[in-house]
């Protein structure tokens, strides 16, 4: 990337000729010191390529590459013109002005033309030119530009990574378990028993039978991985203000999966008198119309669930003694509109979760992963006797705020990545195909990733990194059922132990529910093998 410019410095007066033949020792100095600092490679650096000094006008023309850009160059500039003119002549800068600024990028990429200070965008010969508008002191020392440069090179490695940037690599995987795979689909068979019903796309009712499992699923969680480890309970929002996913990069990474919720206009029901007045006499409501009386957006809905946290730290100074801190979340729901394959409460748009969150310095949010990690596989392994494995994979963090990772060359594992959780559904085919696994849970280190933006600070300057991990409760059950079936007796000992705890709740059975004949039948043999 180049970026090129004429820079326009206006004097408080005209140069006398002294001051003048002053210029090329300045303009050497810059070019050869001044301007390549903080650049290790020359074209990362900044050259005036041209100078022209007349009355109070000062004119150069500035090439630079991305380490020392356009902006900090000419503030540059005019750092060192400020100083020399004013020390020997008196002569102050009025006015910096950047023109005929053009970003040159060798590859093709498209961008907004609706942003601010473009001016057009031209390509020839695979190379992009986006020309600037005219830019002033006070733009150039906004970050702006820098942002600007950002969302290029964001949307370059986009290019070059785009459908190869996501990777897999598998760490470690349980023994081969099942000899007998079950063929049939667990969400198929909750739906025909009535368990579970669908309100709208990717959204259901979950009766008192499945809650109860997914309840002692969650609470033995609990006791074998997230309690024993010292994480302590909190309640966060499920509804979060715009600013909150522009700070942890959501809206920019996945605004096309995100839900939103509006505000009504007037909190006087008097301004809703038509509306109110057509569905009475209509008996329905047209979204369209509903719209008019609302706000636009301000908040979207649960999607990371760890969201609150980072927010919850924003611009404190934390010490020793209050790290690390250790939480979990699971007060509500999360919400992912996905397009195209939602499958019975394997895939929703409303989904349970239990997200532990962590933060501390990156040795502690290490060893805090580790053990975690190590509880995970116990629990997968030896409390629900599952076939699983675990892979290092594209980050979660990186995948939802748009950042593009470039290809992963070795696996270290203490840099920030996210650790993915797989389980085998067997009615969905072969172990041996990737297609027929789900990922059931993950766990993270996200470095600075959200202590960044969100400035949280540690009292004595350390750095400090953050770590989550989501326990997707339907998910877990789902597999638990793919793997050993609605079948007690083939039920891991421990889980089953949690589900007899408490009375196993009446399934709903009434004259029209469940809907088929096939589906009383088979609720039946369910309900016969609860009876213990
Ligand atoms: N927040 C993480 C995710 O969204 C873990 O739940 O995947
Ligand atoms: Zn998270």
């Amino acid at each position: 990337m180049i970026l090129t410019g004429t820079l326009e410095i206006t004097l408080s007066k005209p140069l006398p000729s002294e001051a003048i033949n002053d210029m090329p020792k300045i303009v050497e100095f810059l070019n050869e010191d001044y301007l390549k600092r903080g650049a290790r490679r020359v074209e990362d650096a900044a050259t005036i390529t041209e100078f022209n000094a007349n009355l109070n006008t000062i004119i150069m023309k500035i090439k630079t590459g991305t380490k020392v850009r356009l902006d900090e160059a000419s503030l540059r500039v005019k750092n060192v013109l400020a100083n020399s003119m004013g020390n020997k002549y008196r002569i102050g800068i009025r006015k910096l002005a950047l023109k005929d600024v053009k970003v040159i990028l060798d590859t093709k990429i498209s961008i907004s033309l609706k942003l601010p200070f473009i001016k057009g965008i031209t390509e020839a010969n695979g190379k992009t030119i986006i020309e600037l508008t005219e830019l002033y002191e006070d733009d150039l020392k906004r970050p702006l530009f820098l942002r600007l440069m950002q969302l290029i090179e964001e949307k370059e490695k986009r290019m070059k990574w785009g459908g190869k940037a996501e990777h897999w690599v598998l760490l470690k995987n349980s023994d081969i378990r099942i000899q007998k795979p079950i063929t049939m689909d667990p969400n198929k068979i909750l739906e025909e028993i009535g368990w579970i019903k669908r309100m709208s796309i990717g959204q259901w009712l979950y009766t008192p039978p499945l809650t109860h499992l997914l309840n002692a699923l969650k609470k033995l969680f609990l006791d074998e991985v997230v309690k024993p480890l010292g994480f302590q309970e909190a309640i966060f929002p499920k509804m979060y203000p715009l600013e909150v996913g522009l700070k942890t990069g959501h809206l920019k990474g996945v605004i096309n999966s995100i839900v939103f919720a509006s505000l009504p206009k007037s909190y006087d029901l008097s301004e809703f008198e038509e509306l109110i007045d057509s569905m009475y006499v209509m008996d329905s409501i047209e979204p369209e119309d509903l719209q008019k009386y609302l706000k636009p957006p301000t908040y979207f809905l649960c999607f990371a669930q760890c969201e609150p946290f980072y927010w919850f730290f924003e611009n404190e100074i934390l010490d020793d003694n209050i790290l690390p801190i250790k939480w979990f979340d699971m007060s509500g729901p999360s919400f992912r509109w996905e397009s195209g394959g939602i499958h019975g409460i394997e895939r929703v748009i409303e989904f349970h979760r239990i997200e532990v969150v962590w933060l501390g310095k990156p040795e502690q949010v290490i060893e805090i992963r580790n053990k975690l990690l190590e509880r995970y596989e116990y629990f997968m392994d030896k409390i629900l006797e599952l076939e699983w494995r675990m892979a290092w994979v594209t980050p979660w963090f990186y995948e939802q705020s748009g950042v593009v990772q470039e290809e992963v060359k070795s696996i270290n594992i203490d840099v920030p990545g996210t650790i993915d959780f797989e389980a085998w559904l067997p009615y969905k085919g072969p172990r041996e195909d990737n297609k027929n696994w789900l990922e059931i849970g993950n766990i993270s280190i996200h470095g600075t990733k959200f202590t960044e933006p969100f400035r949280v600070k540690h009292n004595k300057g350390d750095i400090l990194w953050t770590g989550c991990s989501g326990f997707g409760s339907e998910r877990w059950l789902l597999a638990l059922l793919a793997q050993k079936g609605f079948d007690v007796n083939d039920w891991p000992k421990k889980f089953l132990e949690y589900v007899k705890a408490s009375p196993f709740p009446r399934s709903v059975i009434s004259v029209s529910y469940p809907r088929t004949k096939e589906g009383k039948e088979l609720l039946n043999q369910v309900i016969s093998k609860l009876n213990w």
